[in-house]
Formats: C-alpha cells, structure tokens, sequence
C-alpha cells in the first residue's frame, strides 16, 4: 500500500463529559481492557501518522498520565478552555507546519475499527478532497450533527442538533465525528470559523460549508456498520458500547474456534488472546492480558486478570490476577490466585484455597482450605487440607519450601523461612517452624491424653451423656479406637493402607 501523504492524527480529548458524572474524565473510562481513548488511539494504528497529537483541557493530567503508560508516541496538546471542536484542532494545529492529511478523531467514539478509519482516509486521499467526513445512517440521530446535502446529493454543510431546522432534524445520515483533512487548505478556513451558533463555539463541523463555498472538493465516507459510529456522552450509553463490543469480540472468538457457552455472560477484553478449543463457561471475565490456552476450560463464574491458563487446564468458579496455571492443571472450585502464583502442568489448587507468589510444582496438590504464600512446593508434594503457610512475622515475608513428593498432613502450619525436604512428612495439626530433613517425619504435637468418663461426670443430662452411657454399656469397646499409639494420628509408623500419615488426601 502507497502512503502518498504524511499523515497527522489529532484526537480529541479535552472536554468534561460532564453528564458521566464521573472524576474520571471521559475518555479514561474504561470500555474491555481500554480507555475510550485508548480505543480511538488504537482504530488510528494502521494509519501509520508521523505524529500523533490529543487534545486535552478536563482532567489534562490525569488523560496525560494515561497517555505516558498506554500511548507514550502521542503528543499531548492543552487547550485549556474548551472553545469547541474547531478550536481544538486549531490549537492543535498551531505548533507543528503540517502537511499531507490531517485525521481527526472524536475521543469519545471508541466503537470504530480501525479498518473504517483506513477506508475512511484511503478514499480521501485518491479524491483529492480538501476533508472528508465519516458519516452513518442511524435509527436515531437525535443529539448529533446531520450530514445536509444538496439537490444532487453533494455534502453541504453539517448541522447541528440544536442549530438545525426541522427539515434538517429529520435526517438521519450523520457526522461521526471522525474527519480527514487536507491539512494546508484545512489550516486556512479553521482561522475563519465563527461562534455564531447556538453553543457560541467554534464549530469543526463549520470547516465543510466554508471549504464548500470556497469551491473545494469534499467528500462523504459512510461507514457500513453505524454502531462503529456511536458515541459515548453518559454511563447508560457506555454500557451499551461496552455490549455492542462484548458481542464483537466474542464473535470473533467463536469464529476462530472457541466455545462460548454463553456469550451474554462472558466478558471478554480486547486484549485477551484465546486458542483453539478453549471453551469459556457462563459468568466469566477474561480481562487484561490474559490467554487461554487450547483445550482449556474456564467458567462458570471465573475472573482471570492478566492470567495465563495453559493448554487443558480448567479453572472453575475462581478468581485469579497475575497467576500462572500450568498446562492440563485444575484451579477451584473457589480458588483465589493472586499476583506470581504459578501453578506448575498437571498440579491442583483446588476448594477454598489462596495461593500467592508461590510456585506450585508439577503433579502437586493443594486440594481443599489451604493459604499458600511465599511458597515453593516441589513436584507431586501433597499439602494436606488446611495448611496454612505462615509467610509473615508482622513486619517482613518469608519463603517456605517443600521438597519433591513431601507429603504435609492435615492442619499444619509451616511457620517460614522453613524447608520440609523432599520426600518428607509432616504430621497433621504440627506447627513447623523448623526444618525437616529429607525422609523424615515432623511432628510437634503433644500426646493425648483421654480422661475416662469426663461427659458422664460433668455434662450428665445432656444428649452426649445419653449417647455415651448407652455406648459404654450397649457396645463395649467401640470407644477404644484413640489409644496412646494413635497420639500422633497416622504419622508414626506406617499403618498400612487407608491411616497413612497426616489424613490429607481427602479426594
Ligand atoms: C460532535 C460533532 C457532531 C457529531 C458528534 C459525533 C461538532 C461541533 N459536533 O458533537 O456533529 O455528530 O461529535 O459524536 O464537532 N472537544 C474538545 N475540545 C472542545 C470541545 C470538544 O477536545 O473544545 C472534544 C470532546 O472531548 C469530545 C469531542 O471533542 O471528545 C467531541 O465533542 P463533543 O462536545 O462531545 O461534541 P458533540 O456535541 O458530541
Ligand atoms: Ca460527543
């Protein structure tokens, strides 16, 4: 593709959208894992402009800010009174002698591809037009200006709303409020521009009915898809945007593969990537720079936020930021993986449990009540059900290891810095805060000690006392079962088969 001209790419940014209500200016609001701005930003990308400049003036920090992190190639341009759309693009133009094709984007119009904005500039471009002007016919054009052509079809003039006649009013092609210009014959008219209107501003629009009446060329551009065209003044119509792209972005998805079991609840960022055979369950958000792998099964009910999920792996009714899940692991149900967990092929985070800046290692299971912070689990460990990795002394983290195919029994706390060594065990309900050697056994409990006929002596009348005098003298012998050398329950010698160590594989 030739690029004959240089191109210019103003957007505009710099007024209040006061009916959002918001301390957020407008165009920060965020719309499936982009600002508004960042949306209009992005539709401007293939054009390939030498420079890019917004418009700023409400919130000019705060949209300066946004523009350092997620667009640091545009060039922020204050106007600090907001005078109008002419205004803006003339104090935009002021600096820079720009030559080629100006293109200006409306902020606040995040729905447009950037194929539009393509077709858009390349028809301009071989007319030879002084602008032309993207516009759509519209079910209902109230609010926006209306494209006014003549006898034979030719653009006129643009109209706004509240200045228009009710012959105008009941047009329903409209201005889109994206434009290419030609940018020496546009530098001409914008010093001509009135604020003889009903807004007293100096209209942008205006720059067509002067380049008409100084005989230039100007052209129309009507975009296929109206939606593309629609803008964002309140927080009922951004939801609305935020739909329309929802149902976009998921079609796009199931077209190149990809199960959706229900696309009206899943909410999917633009900046998400899935593969081939993922299949998204009901109530889910892929947000950030998440993937999915292929074959993977996410949902229902799961928020991932910058998280990779490997090939097959399914996370179930969780919520994960900044996580990693290995290929073919399983997460949740009521998983909570936060910022650096990383979840190792084929290891399990399973109900209720958190895990955080922590490696999880292959074949290893965290299955049921567990907190797993500042942790390395090696390959095949098994942490038994509530165990708790006690990372923080009140002031600093510390980091627990535990080694390949230890096994951690049940109600433990690994108190760090700490290492249980491969092949370990710990027996349930220890409290380890020192380290255990490969192959041993850790155990902290005391004994425990029965005192024959407490319940009978100090709760008679109660159900329990029933319970047990009928035990004791129905069945004698049933309440044998915790004698002195089951103190350590399971943990001391192998007791063969179903009472192994810790009673933490409770699948
Ligand atoms: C504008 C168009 C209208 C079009 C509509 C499409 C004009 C006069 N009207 O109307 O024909 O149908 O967009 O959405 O242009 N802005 C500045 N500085 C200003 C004023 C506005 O930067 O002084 C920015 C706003 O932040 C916004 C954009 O320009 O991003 C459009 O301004 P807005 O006031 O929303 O214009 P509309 O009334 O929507
Ligand atoms: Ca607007």
């Amino acid at each position: 593709m030739s690029e004959p001209y240089p191109r210019t790419v103003v957007v505009l940014a710099a007024g209040e959208g006061k009916r959002m209500k918001s301390a957020l200016p407008k165009v920060l609001h965020p719309l499936l894992g982009r600002t508004l701005l960042g949306h209009v930003l992005n539709a401007a990308q293939p054009l390939a402009a030498e420079r890019t400049m917004v418009v700023v003036g409400h919130g000019a920090d705060q949209v300066r800010a946004h523009l350092a992190e997620a667009a640091p190639g545009a060039v922020p341009v204050l106007q600090a009174e907001q005078l109008g759309t002419g205004h803006a693009v003339r104090i935009a133009l002021e600096a820079p002698e720009a030559s080629g094709t100006v293109v200006v984007l409306n902020g606040d119009v995040p729905l447009l591809r950037p194929e539009t904005v393509a077709g858009l500039v390349a028809a301009h471009e071989s007319e030879r037009a002084a602008a032309t002007v993207l516009a759509a016919e519209v079910p209902d054009p109230t609010g926006l200006g209306r494209i006014v052509r003549d006898a034979d079809g030719r653009l006129e003039q643009i109209v706004e709303q509240r200045d228009a006649t009710p012959a105008q009013l009941a047009v329903r092609e409209i201005n889109a409020g994206i434009y290419a210009f030609d940018a020496v014959r546009l530098r001409d008219v914008l010093g001509k521009l009135s604020t003889d209107n009903d807004q007293g501003e100096e209209y942008l629009t205006d720059v067509f009915k002067l380049l008409v009446s100084a005989g230039e060329p100007v052209g129309v551009h009507l975009a296929g898809d109206h939606t593309e065209t629609l803008g964002c003044n309140d927080r009922v119509e951004l939801a609305g945007l935020r739909r329309l792209l929802r149902d976009r972005v998921n079609e796009r998805w199931m077209r190149t593969g990809v199960s959706l079991l229900d696309p009206e609840t899943t909410w999917i960022d633009v900046t998400v990537a899935l593969d081939r055979d993922a299949v998204v369950d009901q109530n889910t958000q892929l947000r950030g720079g998440s993937v999915v792998g292929a074959g993977a099964v996410v949902g229902p009910d799961v928020t991932l936020i910058d998280t990779v999920v490997g090939p097959g792996a399914t996370v179930l009714r969780s919520h994960a930021v900044g996580a990693e899940v290995g290929a073919g692991a399983s997460v949740g149900p009521y998983a909570y993986l936060r910022p650096a967990a990383r979840l190792a092929e084929k290891s399990k985070v399973g109900t209720f449990v958190e895990v955080k800046n922590s490696e999880v290692g292959a074949g290893a299971k965290v299955p049921h009540l567990s907190y797993v912070g500042d942790a390395t689990i090696g390959a095949r460990a098994n942490i038994g059900a509530a165990t708790i990795f006690v990372n923080y002394d009140g002031v600093n983290k510390h980091r627990t290891v535990v080694g390949e195919a230890a096994f951690v029994g049940c109600d433990t706390s690994l108190i760090a810095p700490v290492e249980v060594g491969a092949g370990a065990y710990v027996a349930a309900g220890s409290a380890i805060s020192k380290d255990v050697p490969p192959g041993a056994l850790g155990v902290t409990r005391a004994p425990q000690r029965n005192v024959e006929d407490w319940v009978t002596r100090r709760r008679p009348g109660t159900a329990s006392a029933a319970a047990a005098e009928r035990a004791l003298q129905g069945a004698p012998g049933v309440t044998s079962a915790a004698s002195e050398g089951e103190a350590i329950h399971g943990a001391a010698e192998p007791v063969g088969g179903a009472s192994g160590a810790g009673d933490t594989a409770t699948e």
